[in-house]
Protein backbone atom coordinates (compact mmCIF):
# COMPACT_ATOMS: atom_id res chain seq x y z
CA UNK A 1 0.00 0.00 0.00
CA UNK A 2 1.33 3.30 -1.27
CA UNK A 3 1.38 6.05 1.45
CA UNK A 4 0.74 9.16 -1.01
CA UNK A 5 -1.45 8.99 -4.13
CA UNK A 6 0.85 9.88 -7.42
CA UNK A 7 -1.13 13.29 -7.24
CA UNK A 8 0.06 14.44 -4.14
CA UNK A 9 3.71 13.11 -4.76
CA UNK A 10 3.83 15.31 -7.66
CA UNK A 11 3.01 18.61 -4.87
CA UNK A 12 5.42 17.28 -2.77
CA UNK A 13 8.39 16.85 -4.76
CA UNK A 14 8.29 20.59 -5.38
CA UNK A 15 9.23 21.60 -2.00
CA UNK A 16 11.96 19.23 -2.23
CA UNK A 17 13.27 20.68 -4.91
CA UNK A 18 14.48 23.99 -3.33
CA UNK A 19 15.11 22.03 0.00
CA UNK A 20 17.44 19.69 -1.58
CA UNK A 21 20.09 22.54 -1.03
CA UNK A 22 19.77 22.61 2.17
CA UNK A 23 20.65 19.01 2.70
CA UNK A 24 23.87 19.24 2.11
CA UNK A 25 24.58 21.22 5.13
CA UNK A 26 23.12 17.64 7.17
CA UNK A 27 26.28 15.91 7.21
CA UNK A 28 29.28 18.65 7.22
CA UNK A 29 31.96 15.93 7.06
CA UNK A 30 30.75 13.71 3.62
CA UNK A 31 31.17 16.75 1.28
CA UNK A 32 31.85 14.29 -1.30
CA UNK A 33 29.24 12.04 -1.09
CA UNK A 34 26.87 14.24 -1.01
CA UNK A 35 26.63 15.96 -3.92
CA UNK A 36 24.60 13.38 -4.72
CA UNK A 37 21.89 14.77 -2.83
CA UNK A 38 22.14 17.90 -4.72
CA UNK A 39 19.04 19.06 -7.77
CA UNK A 40 18.96 16.80 -10.33
CA UNK A 41 20.16 18.78 -13.72
CA UNK A 42 20.27 17.99 -17.73
CA UNK A 43 23.69 16.79 -17.61
CA UNK A 44 23.60 14.05 -15.39
CA UNK A 45 27.23 12.16 -15.72
CA UNK A 46 28.84 15.60 -15.39
CA UNK A 47 27.29 16.92 -11.86
CA UNK A 48 27.79 13.15 -10.49
CA UNK A 49 31.24 13.10 -11.53
CA UNK A 50 31.20 9.35 -11.70
CA UNK A 51 34.21 8.16 -12.35
CA UNK A 52 35.73 10.63 -9.47
CA UNK A 53 33.04 9.02 -6.87
CA UNK A 54 34.01 5.75 -8.26
CA UNK A 55 37.79 6.14 -7.39
CA UNK A 56 36.85 7.50 -4.24
CA UNK A 57 34.69 4.77 -3.20
CA UNK A 58 37.10 1.61 -4.26
CA UNK A 59 39.81 3.53 -2.11
CA UNK A 60 36.94 4.16 1.00
CA UNK A 61 36.40 0.50 1.12
CA UNK A 62 38.76 -0.93 -0.54
CA UNK A 63 37.67 -2.27 -3.47
CA UNK A 64 39.81 -4.16 -6.20
CA UNK A 65 37.78 -6.13 -9.57
CA UNK A 66 39.23 -9.37 -10.54
CA UNK A 67 39.12 -8.20 -14.22
CA UNK A 68 38.76 -5.40 -16.17
CA UNK A 69 35.10 -6.43 -17.33
CA UNK A 70 34.35 -7.13 -13.61
CA UNK A 71 35.27 -3.45 -12.84
CA UNK A 72 33.49 -2.30 -16.29
CA UNK A 73 30.08 -3.88 -15.10
CA UNK A 74 30.74 -2.50 -11.43
CA UNK A 75 31.33 0.67 -12.91
CA UNK A 76 28.05 1.07 -14.65
CA UNK A 77 26.49 -0.41 -11.55
CA UNK A 78 28.02 2.37 -9.54
CA UNK A 79 26.76 5.06 -11.91
CA UNK A 80 22.94 3.40 -11.74
CA UNK A 81 23.15 3.28 -7.87
CA UNK A 82 24.23 7.08 -8.18
CA UNK A 83 21.24 8.22 -10.37
CA UNK A 84 19.05 5.72 -7.64
CA UNK A 85 20.86 7.82 -4.50
CA UNK A 86 19.69 11.00 -6.13
CA UNK A 87 15.72 9.42 -6.73
CA UNK A 88 15.98 8.71 -3.01
CA UNK A 89 17.02 12.06 -2.18
CA UNK A 90 14.20 13.33 -3.78
CA UNK A 91 11.59 11.06 -2.21
CA UNK A 92 13.35 11.01 1.04
CA UNK A 93 14.32 14.87 1.93
CA UNK A 94 14.67 14.53 5.77
CA UNK A 95 17.18 11.85 5.06
CA UNK A 96 20.92 12.02 3.46
CA UNK A 97 21.16 9.46 0.58
CA UNK A 98 24.03 8.62 -1.41
CA UNK A 99 27.40 6.32 -1.71
CA UNK A 100 27.61 3.52 0.26
CA UNK A 101 29.57 0.26 0.58
CA UNK A 102 26.68 -0.98 -1.35
CA UNK A 103 27.31 1.33 -3.91
CA UNK A 104 28.68 -1.23 -6.94
CA UNK A 105 25.79 -4.02 -6.49
CA UNK A 106 22.53 -4.51 -8.05
CA UNK A 107 19.31 -4.13 -6.01
CA UNK A 108 18.71 -7.74 -6.64
CA UNK A 109 22.06 -8.84 -5.47
CA UNK A 110 21.77 -6.47 -2.66
CA UNK A 111 18.34 -8.22 -1.63
CA UNK A 112 20.16 -11.67 -2.33
CA UNK A 113 23.19 -11.24 -0.20
CA UNK A 114 22.87 -8.77 2.90
CA UNK A 115 19.07 -8.90 3.81
CA UNK A 116 17.14 -11.96 4.62
CA UNK A 117 14.22 -12.12 5.76
CA UNK A 118 11.98 -15.04 4.54
CA UNK A 119 8.07 -15.01 4.28
CA UNK A 120 5.89 -17.83 6.62
CA UNK A 121 2.51 -17.43 6.40
CA UNK A 122 2.01 -19.23 9.69
CA UNK A 123 3.50 -18.54 13.52
CA UNK A 124 5.54 -21.15 15.19
CA UNK A 125 4.03 -23.33 17.96
CA UNK A 126 5.07 -21.29 20.93
CA UNK A 127 4.43 -18.21 19.66
CA UNK A 128 2.13 -16.05 21.73
CA UNK A 129 -0.06 -12.77 20.88
CA UNK A 130 1.40 -10.22 23.32
CA UNK A 131 -0.84 -9.08 25.46
CA UNK A 132 -2.24 -5.20 25.02
CA UNK A 133 -0.38 -2.66 27.11
CA UNK A 134 -1.07 0.72 28.28
CA UNK A 135 0.00 3.49 26.46
CA UNK A 136 -0.49 6.95 28.13
CA UNK A 137 2.60 6.97 30.07
CA UNK A 138 5.31 6.24 27.60
CA UNK A 139 8.38 8.80 27.41
CA UNK A 140 8.90 11.14 24.74
CA UNK A 141 12.47 10.05 24.22
CA UNK A 142 13.92 6.11 24.97
CA UNK A 143 16.95 4.83 23.96
CA UNK A 144 18.05 1.12 25.31
CA UNK A 145 21.30 2.04 23.96
CA UNK A 146 22.00 4.26 27.16
CA UNK A 147 20.45 1.55 29.55
CA UNK A 148 23.12 -0.69 28.49
CA UNK A 149 20.74 -3.33 26.72
CA UNK A 150 22.44 -2.97 23.09
CA UNK A 151 25.82 -4.74 22.24
CA UNK A 152 27.49 -3.45 19.51
CA UNK A 153 26.74 -3.39 15.84
CA UNK A 154 27.56 -6.41 14.28
CA UNK A 155 28.34 -7.25 10.76
CA UNK A 156 26.62 -9.90 9.05
CA UNK A 157 29.16 -9.56 5.86
CA UNK A 158 27.88 -11.15 2.89
CA UNK A 159 25.09 -13.92 3.93
CA UNK A 160 21.54 -13.12 3.80
CA UNK A 161 21.31 -14.06 8.01
CA UNK A 162 19.61 -10.31 8.98
CA UNK A 163 17.11 -12.87 10.50
CA UNK A 164 20.07 -13.68 13.57
CA UNK A 165 21.40 -10.35 14.09
CA UNK A 166 17.60 -9.39 14.75
CA UNK A 167 16.63 -12.66 17.13
CA UNK A 168 20.05 -12.27 18.36
CA UNK A 169 19.40 -8.61 19.48
CA UNK A 170 16.29 -8.84 21.17
CA UNK A 171 17.46 -11.88 23.19
CA UNK A 172 20.45 -10.01 24.41
CA UNK A 173 18.29 -6.93 25.34
CA UNK A 174 15.65 -9.62 27.20
CA UNK A 175 18.75 -11.13 28.88
CA UNK A 176 20.20 -8.18 30.24
CA UNK A 177 16.79 -7.52 31.89
CA UNK A 178 16.34 -10.52 33.34
CA UNK A 179 19.72 -10.87 35.01
CA UNK A 180 21.38 -7.10 34.38
CA UNK A 181 24.30 -8.55 31.96
CA UNK A 182 24.65 -8.16 28.77
CA UNK A 183 26.19 -10.72 26.58
CA UNK A 184 26.79 -11.09 22.56
CA UNK A 185 24.75 -14.23 21.36
CA UNK A 186 25.75 -16.45 18.76
CA UNK A 187 24.33 -15.67 15.24
CA UNK A 188 26.02 -18.36 13.63
CA UNK A 189 24.48 -21.22 16.29
CA UNK A 190 21.18 -19.79 14.37
CA UNK A 191 22.91 -19.94 10.67
CA UNK A 192 23.86 -23.87 11.83
CA UNK A 193 21.75 -24.96 13.54
CA UNK A 194 18.46 -23.44 13.24
CA UNK A 195 15.96 -25.12 10.52
CA UNK A 196 12.41 -24.40 11.85
CA UNK A 197 10.02 -24.72 9.58
CA UNK A 198 6.33 -23.20 8.79
CA UNK A 199 4.40 -26.07 10.33
CA UNK A 200 2.19 -26.12 7.13
CA UNK A 201 5.28 -25.46 4.15
CA UNK A 202 8.47 -27.10 4.36
CA UNK A 203 10.54 -24.74 1.92
CA UNK A 204 9.72 -22.05 4.22
CA UNK A 205 12.35 -23.01 6.63
CA UNK A 206 15.25 -21.14 8.58
CA UNK A 207 17.96 -21.53 6.35
CA UNK A 208 21.32 -19.45 7.22
CA UNK A 209 23.11 -17.42 4.44
CA UNK A 210 19.40 -18.12 2.63
CA UNK A 211 17.26 -16.45 5.01
CA UNK A 212 15.17 -17.06 7.91
CA UNK A 213 12.24 -15.46 10.36
CA UNK A 214 13.24 -14.00 13.73
CA UNK A 215 9.88 -16.01 15.31
CA UNK A 216 11.45 -19.50 13.73
CA UNK A 217 15.05 -18.33 15.94
CA UNK A 218 12.94 -18.13 19.16
CA UNK A 219 11.08 -21.04 18.64
CA UNK A 220 14.27 -23.03 17.97
CA UNK A 221 16.49 -20.98 20.53
CA UNK A 222 13.21 -22.97 23.00
CA UNK A 223 13.37 -25.89 21.88
CA UNK A 224 17.45 -26.30 21.50
CA UNK A 225 17.39 -24.61 25.11
CA UNK A 226 19.14 -21.40 24.17
CA UNK A 227 22.06 -19.81 22.43
CA UNK A 228 25.51 -19.76 23.49
CA UNK A 229 27.52 -16.53 23.19
CA UNK A 230 29.27 -14.87 20.30
CA UNK A 231 32.38 -15.80 22.08
CA UNK A 232 31.98 -19.11 21.77
CA UNK A 233 30.47 -19.54 18.51
CA UNK A 234 31.78 -17.01 16.79
CA UNK A 235 30.58 -15.68 13.52
CA UNK A 236 31.82 -16.81 10.19
CA UNK A 237 29.18 -15.71 8.01
CA UNK A 238 28.90 -19.01 5.94
CA UNK A 239 26.06 -21.58 6.25
CA UNK A 240 28.15 -24.89 5.48
CA UNK A 241 29.53 -25.54 8.50
CA UNK A 242 27.54 -28.43 10.56
CA UNK A 243 25.93 -27.21 14.19
CA UNK A 244 28.58 -27.16 16.54
CA UNK A 245 26.24 -26.40 19.21
CA UNK A 246 26.86 -27.63 22.98
CA UNK A 247 24.34 -27.85 25.54
CA UNK A 248 26.68 -26.90 28.64
CA UNK A 249 27.49 -23.58 27.28
CA UNK A 250 24.27 -21.84 26.88
CA UNK A 251 24.29 -18.63 27.53
CA UNK A 252 20.93 -16.85 27.54
CA UNK A 253 17.41 -18.99 27.05
CA UNK A 254 13.96 -17.88 25.98
CA UNK A 255 10.95 -17.74 27.93
CA UNK A 256 8.39 -16.78 26.04
CA UNK A 257 7.81 -14.64 22.80
CA UNK A 258 4.73 -12.91 21.34
CA UNK A 259 3.98 -11.33 18.36
CA UNK A 260 3.02 -7.58 19.12
CA UNK A 261 0.13 -5.96 17.20
CA UNK A 262 0.20 -3.59 14.24
CA UNK A 263 -0.08 -0.63 16.54
CA UNK A 264 2.60 1.88 16.69
CA UNK A 265 1.42 2.79 20.21
CA UNK A 266 1.92 -1.10 21.33
CA UNK A 267 5.42 -1.30 19.32
CA UNK A 268 6.47 1.62 21.80
CA UNK A 269 4.48 -0.03 25.07
CA UNK A 270 6.42 -3.21 24.34
CA UNK A 271 9.86 -1.38 23.50
CA UNK A 272 9.94 0.51 26.32
CA UNK A 273 8.51 -2.55 28.51
CA UNK A 274 10.12 -5.64 27.44
CA UNK A 275 13.33 -4.41 25.54
CA UNK A 276 14.72 -3.78 22.01
CA UNK A 277 12.35 -5.48 19.54
CA UNK A 278 13.14 -7.84 16.66
CA UNK A 279 10.93 -6.34 13.66
CA UNK A 280 10.76 -6.74 9.95
CA UNK A 281 11.28 -3.53 7.58
CA UNK A 282 11.61 -3.38 3.81
CA UNK A 283 15.13 -2.37 3.27
CA UNK A 284 14.33 -0.13 -0.19
CA UNK A 285 16.06 2.97 1.29
CA UNK A 286 18.65 1.57 3.42
CA UNK A 287 21.05 0.58 0.25
CA UNK A 288 22.08 4.16 -0.21
CA UNK A 289 20.95 5.36 3.04
CA UNK A 290 23.96 7.03 5.27
CA UNK A 291 22.01 9.42 7.95
CA UNK A 292 19.17 11.92 8.77
CA UNK A 293 15.66 10.96 9.37
CA UNK A 294 14.17 8.62 6.39
CA UNK A 295 11.00 9.43 5.52
CA UNK A 296 10.46 8.23 2.09
CA UNK A 297 6.64 9.52 0.39
CA UNK A 298 6.80 6.03 -0.95
CA UNK A 299 8.08 2.82 0.72
CA UNK A 300 6.27 -0.78 0.28
CA UNK A 301 4.95 -2.69 2.92
CA UNK A 302 7.19 -5.83 1.37
CA UNK A 303 8.93 -6.86 4.39
CA UNK A 304 12.69 -7.96 3.73
CA UNK A 305 15.12 -7.14 6.11
CA UNK A 306 15.07 -8.03 9.85
CA UNK A 307 16.62 -5.87 12.31
CA UNK A 308 16.60 -4.61 15.81
CA UNK A 309 14.24 -1.68 17.10
CA UNK A 310 16.39 -0.56 20.03
CA UNK A 311 14.20 3.01 20.97
CA UNK A 312 12.39 6.23 19.33
CA UNK A 313 13.17 9.93 19.44
CA UNK A 314 10.30 12.72 19.42
CA UNK A 315 12.24 15.60 17.39
CA UNK A 316 15.55 14.82 14.81
CA UNK A 317 17.74 17.02 13.94
CA UNK A 318 16.46 17.60 10.34
CA UNK A 319 16.60 21.01 8.52
CA UNK A 320 13.24 23.42 8.58
CA UNK A 321 10.12 21.62 8.30
CA UNK A 322 11.15 18.39 9.35
CA UNK A 323 12.47 19.52 12.97
CA UNK A 324 9.72 18.18 14.64
CA UNK A 325 9.83 14.92 12.95
CA UNK A 326 9.48 12.07 15.63
CA UNK A 327 11.81 8.38 14.65
CA UNK A 328 12.79 4.95 14.99
CA UNK A 329 15.92 4.01 16.43
CA UNK A 330 17.04 0.73 14.05
CA UNK A 331 20.12 -1.23 14.84
CA UNK A 332 21.21 -2.53 11.54
CA UNK A 333 24.17 -5.49 11.12
CA UNK A 334 25.73 -4.00 8.26
CA UNK A 335 28.82 -2.77 10.36
CA UNK A 336 29.62 0.60 12.05
CA UNK A 337 30.09 2.30 8.82
CA UNK A 338 27.63 2.04 7.06
CA UNK A 339 24.19 4.85 7.90
CA UNK A 340 24.20 6.50 11.35
CA UNK A 341 27.06 4.40 12.76
CA UNK A 342 25.04 1.43 11.59
CA UNK A 343 22.10 2.89 12.78
CA UNK A 344 18.75 3.94 10.85
CA UNK A 345 16.48 6.28 12.01
CA UNK A 346 12.68 6.12 10.23
CA UNK A 347 10.07 8.11 10.50
CA UNK A 348 7.29 7.28 13.24
CA UNK A 349 4.05 9.00 14.23
CA UNK A 350 0.48 8.85 13.34
CA UNK A 351 1.23 10.56 9.75
CA UNK A 352 3.61 8.10 9.16
CA UNK A 353 1.11 5.03 8.81
CA UNK A 354 3.34 1.56 9.41
CA UNK A 355 6.11 3.71 6.85
CA UNK A 356 8.27 0.90 5.30
CA UNK A 357 6.00 -1.92 7.35
CA UNK A 358 7.83 -1.22 10.16
CA UNK A 359 4.73 -2.12 12.62
CA UNK A 360 3.92 -5.27 10.97
CA UNK A 361 5.99 -7.86 11.89
CA UNK A 362 7.19 -7.11 15.27
CA UNK A 363 8.25 -9.89 18.12
CA UNK A 364 8.86 -9.42 21.84
CA UNK A 365 11.08 -11.76 23.75
CA UNK A 366 11.33 -12.69 27.30
CA UNK A 367 14.62 -14.17 28.61
CA UNK A 368 15.02 -17.07 31.42
CA UNK A 369 15.90 -15.76 34.13
CA UNK A 370 19.04 -16.97 35.59
CA UNK A 371 22.23 -15.81 38.19
CA UNK A 372 24.71 -16.65 36.23
C1 LIG B 1 5.97 -13.93 28.99
O1 LIG B 1 6.51 -14.03 30.29
C2 LIG B 1 6.41 -12.86 31.04
C3 LIG B 1 7.18 -13.06 32.34
O2 LIG B 1 6.63 -14.09 33.11
C4 LIG B 1 4.95 -12.49 31.26
O3 LIG B 1 4.83 -11.28 31.98
C5 LIG B 1 4.27 -12.34 29.91
O4 LIG B 1 2.90 -12.12 30.06
C6 LIG B 1 4.49 -13.59 29.06
N1 LIG B 1 3.98 -13.35 27.73
C7 LIG B 1 2.87 -13.91 27.29
C8 LIG B 1 2.45 -13.53 25.91
O5 LIG B 1 2.24 -14.71 27.93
Amino acid sequence: MERFTLFSLFVLLIPCLCFAEVASTVVPDESDDLLISQVVSDSEDHILNAEHHFSLFKSKYGKTYATQEEHDLRFSVFKANLRRAKRHQLLDPSAVHGVTQFSDITPAEFRRNFLGLKRRLNLPAHAQKAPILPTNNLPTDFDWREQGAVTSVKNQGFCGSCWAFSATGALEGAHFLATGKLVGLSEQQLVDCDHECDPEYDDACDSGCNGGLMNSAFEYALKAGGLQSEEDYPYTGRDRGHCKFDKHKIAASVYNFSVVSVDEDQVAANLVKNGPLAVGINAAYMQTYMGGVSCPFICGNYLDHGVLLVGYGSAAYAPLRFKEKPYWIIKNSWGRGWGKKGYYHLCRGPRAHNLCGIDSMVSTVVAVHKNK
